[in-house]
């Protein structure tokens, strides 16, 4: 089979296309023809040994992907071969066939096509988890999302508006706000020409923000902190600016506001029924049109470099998917 490879840290240039055995489904895995495989910003970290998980190499990037059952292991059951199918590998999934734990993968409803699935577990899964189960998010609660035409600000601002939050998208560009209206944001901060800070006073009013939700960090983290209202949650998601900010602890005490971690990959493996559960959900709100899975573009496996590339260089609204 076809497989993009990893053979040591580096830059996205540095990635292999190899021709490699096909693997067996191990006890309680399914082994999965990959019909499309999603990227995150994350697997420009994992590539270059910059993210908290480490794969030994040789790997393949994408820890996401849709596609149909060929075969499964011993002791799997609700699944047999033919079904179509979307999970979470954590890595691996840029190669035409995957052995997924069949307890990450759930079935794919009717309507629901290939490419959009692919990229629905990681950055719907991680929002849902982050503004329901960590952040509380309240109907008529005021919702800041910080890189919000990427793939988890995407997310933030289509689930927030489900979950009854009034959304302010802040992004860096006026295209990328164009887009996050377009997806339901009610008002917009394009943080490169405004101060951050200034805007969500503005819009935060005299009862400041609930909820902030960042993938970003950097110098955006603490104005976002800054702005929240009494009793607010700031969602820690992810450092997509590089820099992981330092907060000063004064400010929690003097709003009684919370810090709040978001770990979904591992609460996937703490709760796994929890998170099928939760996937069938997000399956079925995008086939209802309430989720967009806005996929930004499809590249050919062999293009899996320039398609990191385009994540790295902040080129992308909504999702990367890979076609092997
Ligand atoms: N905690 C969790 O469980 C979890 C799960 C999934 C992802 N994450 C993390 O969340 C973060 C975002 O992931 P994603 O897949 O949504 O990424 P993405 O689609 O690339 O979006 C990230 C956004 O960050 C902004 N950004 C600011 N500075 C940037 C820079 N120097 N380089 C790239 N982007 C920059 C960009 O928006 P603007 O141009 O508008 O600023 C971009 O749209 C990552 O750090 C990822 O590791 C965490």
């Amino acid at each position: 089979m076809k497989a993009i490879l990893c053979t040591h840290f580096g830059p996205p240039e540095d990635l292999e296309m190899a021709d490699i055995a096909a693997p067996q489904p191990g006890p309680g895995e399914a082994l999965i023809r990959v019909r499309a495989a999603a990227l995150n910003f994350f697997d420009t970290l994992i590539i270059a040994g910059k993210y908290q998980n480490k794969p030994p190499f040789p790997f393949s990037p994408a820890a996401e992907l849709a596609g149909i059952v060929e075969t499964v292991g011993p002791g799997v059951s609700g699944l047999s071969p033919g079904d179509r199918v979307m999970g979470y590998t954590g890595w691996g999934a840029a190669r035409e066939y995957v052995a997924v734990a069949a307890e990450q993968l759930v079935k794919l409803p009717e309507g629901l096509d290939f490419e959009r699935a692919a990229g629905l577990t990681v950055t719907y899964g991680t929002t849902i988890y982050a503004l329901r189960e960590r952040g509380q998010i309240k109907a008529g609660e005021t919702l800041v999302v910080l890189g919000a035409s990427g793939g988890t600000g995407l997310a933030a601002i289509e689930l927030g508006k489900m979950l009854g939050a009034r959304v302010i998208a802040c992004a860096s560009s006026d295209e990328k706000l164009v887009f996050a209206r377009a997806h339901g944001a009610d008002e917009t901060v394009n943080y490169t020409s405004e101060n951050l800070r200034d805007a969500l006073k503005r819009l935060g009013g005299d009862r400041g923000v609930d909820v902030v939700y960042d993938p970003v960090g950097g110098p955006y983290a603490e104005p976002a902190v800054r702005s929240l209202g009494w009793e607010g949650r700031y969602l820690v998601v992810g450092f997509a600016a590089g820099e992981i900010p330092k907060i000063p602890l004064n400010l929690a005490l003097l709003k009684s506001c919370d810090i709040r971690g978001v770990l979904w990959g591992t609460w996937t493996k703490r709760e796994p029924q929890a998170q099928r559960a939760l996937m069938s959900d997000i399956a079925r709100w995008c086939v209802e049109g309430k989720l967009s899975a806005h996929v930004h573009a499809v590249y050919p496996l062999e293009e899996t470099a320039a398609a990191l590339k385009a994540i790295a260089d902040r080129k992308v609204m909504g999702k990367i998917v890979l076609r092997p």
